[in-house]
């Protein structure tokens, strides 16, 4: 078995983590986390969202928070569900947002409240106008694994997503197990379909660790070639439109991972756990321990 000699981590806590907090914290703590993320070598960090501040009010000040981030090696990232949201980009001057589209139907509607079809051509029209402006755009598929709605879902029609958002423009795919019902033998056949028609440098894993299952299932995708992770600093968060969905796989965990494996990260683990304990003193959690 051979697994790449390095890793990308995307770090999305300050996105994924803090979208599904009670506590909503102010912009100055959100900078500082994102700034402090940054320090720790993280060089992609999604440090927003522009979607409806009446959907999930916990993003309400993204704007502000990307207009008071200092340029770094970071590339800060952000969801934009529409052209609303890719305007509020652009007025923020972001160098690349993600969209989202969901690999079942009734997430699509519960998440963006409209059909797959009908999110895919909102993203065709917003990817189109972000590459326009030079904007690099990411595109997620939510639910690859199975959904909270409506249980199974066909890998079938993850692949043919994945392949519509790549059409489209999105440089890379993020496969998301909302819910963490992924093992490894389900990561296994999925990307398996994937890989019939997608390089593994197009695809990365975006695991939430509810049941602990995420760091065996990205063992099994880093052995099939996947070499992108997202991850959030102390396993932050869930969806706030997946009951029950706890927090992504914490970016501790990834880089033990990883130095097990002996896969350069580039991730100061000292410094990404001092962030971990501001973040987590902030929002009133336990401090993160593995
Ligand atoms: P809608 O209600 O159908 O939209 O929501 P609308 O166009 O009818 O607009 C309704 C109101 O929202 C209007 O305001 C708009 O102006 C406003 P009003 O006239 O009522 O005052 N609005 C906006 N405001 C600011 N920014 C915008 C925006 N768009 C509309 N961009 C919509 C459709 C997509 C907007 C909504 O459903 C939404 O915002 N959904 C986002 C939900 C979300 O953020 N979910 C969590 C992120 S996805 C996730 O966590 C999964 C992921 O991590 C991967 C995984 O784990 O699987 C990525
Ligand atoms: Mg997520």
């Amino acid at each position: 078995m051979s697994y790449p000699s390095a890793v990308k981590i995307v770090e999305v806590g300050p996105r994924d983590g803090l979208q599904n907090e009670s506590v909503s914290l102010d912009v100055a703590t959100k900078v500082q986390l994102v700034h402090g993320l940054a320090d720790t070598g993280l060089t992609i960090i999604e440090a927003g969202s522009f979607v409806s501040p009446k959907w999930v009010p916990q993003m309400a000040g993204s704007d502000d928070v990307f207009n008071q981030l200092s340029p770094s090696h970071a590339t800060y990232t952000a969801l934009t569900p529409n052209m609303r949201g890719l305007e509020r980009a652009i007025e923020c001057n972001v160098k690349e947002i993600a969209v989202f589209a969901a690999a079942s139907e009734a997430f699509s509607q519960k998440n963006i409240n409209c059909s797959i079809d009908e999110s895919l051509e909102k993203f065709k029209a917003v990817t189109q106008k972000a590459l326009d402006h030079n904007i690099a755009v990411r595109g997620y598929i939510s639910c690859v694994a199975g959904c909270p709605y409506q249980g199974e879902v066909d890998y079938k029609n993850v692949r043919s997503i994945a392949q519509s958002l790549l059409d489209m423009g999105c440089y890379e795919i993020s496969l998301g197990d909302t819910i963490g019902v992924a093992t490894p033998a389900v990561t296994e056949r999925l990307l398996s379909e994937l890989l019939k028609a997608i390089e593994p440098s197009k695809l990365a894993m975006h695991m939430h660790d509810t049941y602990g299952r995420a760091i065996d299932n990205i063992k099994q995708s880093l052995a099939m070639g996947i070499s992108t992770i997202d991850s959030s600093v102390a396993g932050l968060g869930g969806c706030p439109y997946a009951k029950g969905a706890s927090g992504n796989v914490a970016t501790e965990k990834v880089i033990a991972l990883l130095d097990e494996l002996d896969i350069v990260h580039g991730v100061d683990l000292q410094k990404l756990t001092q962030i971990s304990q501001f973040i987590c003193e902030k929002l009133g959690r336990p401090v993160f321990t593995d």
